[in-house]
């Protein structure tokens, strides 16, 4: 079945080098689909109720941290985020279940997507046992970085910038100015915007 593919995917990943698996459970995708009744439409034990439709997501987590190991496992989540137009009405049941459910699982990390809901993102953080890392995407590094200050994240994701200086850690660590990132060439296909920004030293 579907769980099953995720946990050859995952095991496929760590035999090709990847240190770890991030299970895409946000912004649309298959994972996200099963946990937002907008777009969860079953009727069998993974529909209908927040708790039937936390289950695919937690059967996912569970088979691929069984395969690779919890500590290489992280989950993206997007609670009430309408991104690909998924719409959720039950985020403040269906989130906390969710991260309750997964608390014993030991993952790596949650990964969130806030969408300006700062009450729903806290519940969250209470709620998650370790590494919380916050994507607050099209923000500027200083938006960013106060959420670690606060205590809102443990750690924030980086991903244009990221792209855009291959050298970003140096660069950030030596006040060096970072390259702009070009959207013109997001989404390419090839290697144009992907392998050529160039370090700060040339
Ligand atoms: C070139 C590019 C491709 C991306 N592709 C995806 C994708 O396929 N799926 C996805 O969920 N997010 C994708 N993202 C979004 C990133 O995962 C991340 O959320 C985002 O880059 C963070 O915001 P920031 O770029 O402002 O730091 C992409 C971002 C970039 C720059």
């Amino acid at each position: 079945m579907t769980v099953e593919d995720f946990r050859r995917g995952a095991a496929a990943a760590v035999v090709a080098g990847a240190g770890g698996v991030e299970i895409h459970g946000a912004s649309g995708c298959l994972v996200h689909q099963f946990l937002a009744d907008s777009t969860n439409r079953r009727t069998d034990g993974y529909g209908g109720s927040f708790e039937s439709r936390i289950r695919f997501a937690v059967e996912v987590a569970a088979a691929v941290a069984d395969e690779i190991g919890a500590e290489r496992t992280g989950l993206r989540i997007s609670p009430g985020n309408p991104c690909n137009d998924i719409a959720e009405s039950d985020t403040a049941e269906l989130y906390p279940a969710l991260l309750r459910a997964l608390g014993p699982l030991g993952l790596a990390y949650l990964h969130v997507m806030p969408a300006g809901e700062e009450e729903l993102l806290g519940t969250v953080r209470g709620l998650w046992p370790t590494t919380l890392v916050l994507n607050r995407g099209g923000t500027g590094l200083p938006v960013r970085v106060k959420d670690i200050d606060n205590g809102t994240a443990d750690l924030v994701c980086v991903g244009a910038l990221a792209l855009a200086n291959p050298d970003l850690v140096e660069r950030l660590r030596d006040g060096a100015p970072l390259n702009t990132p070009d959207p013109a060439t997001f989404y390419g296909g090839g290697a144009v915007g992907y392998t050529d920004y160039p370090t700060h030293t040339g």
